[in-house]
């Protein structure tokens, strides 16, 4: 069971001016990979709202995987990664590039994804861009790696079979 925050960064969906669709796909697909919602939201596109939420999501002992949608992109507001990176104690690269490389085979335009994975307080955080179609897109590629994953972060793995 791997217990998850969903957050969705949007300023029109956290103002009731656009539906998420995002976030509630990411809820339909965390039986998957064996996940739970323990969490999710609606926040606009503020570094530091971002950032105090991901601060906050760590810290909670019942959260270990902290799923973030939108935000990602090249638009003057789209600031999710640098409020991720600045809040990070680790970087996991490895996930964003596999995610990006296999992504792209589906639409070139994976590439304008600044997305970033990362580790704080024991708890993974992976950005997501934020289209319904391209969180279900990236989650197929990491699915199968994250259990082990999550089992590693928290200790419950030393050994690697
Ligand atoms: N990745 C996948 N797998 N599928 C997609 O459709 N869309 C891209 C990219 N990553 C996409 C994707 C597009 S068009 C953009 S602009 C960026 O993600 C950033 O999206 P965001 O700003 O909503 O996070």
């Amino acid at each position: 069971m791997i217990n998850t925050a969903i957050l969705t960064i949007s300023d029109k969906g956290s103002k009731g001016k656009r539906e998420d669709l995002s976030g509630p796909q990411i809820i339909e697909f965390l039986t998957e990979f064996d996940g739970e919602k323990k969490y999710y939201d609606i926040i606009p596109d503020e570094v530091e709202i971002i950032k105090n939420s991901l601060i906050k999501l760590s810290k909670r002992k019942d959260i270990d995987l902290i799923l973030t949608t939108g935000g990602t992109g090249l638009a003057k507001r789209d600031v999710t990664p640098e409020a991720t990176r600045a809040i990070m104690e680790k970087e996991v690269p490895g996930i964003v590039e596999m995610i990006r490389r296999e992504t792209a085979k589906i639409t070139k335009k994976a590439a304008l994804s600044r997305a970033k994975a990362v580790i704080k307080n024991d708890t993974l955080i992976i950005n997501l861009p934020g289209s319904p179609k391209a969180v279900i897109e990236c989650l197929e590629i990491i699915k199968d790696i994250l259990p082990h994953g999550i089992q590693i972060l928290k200790g419950e793995v030393t050994q690697h079979s």
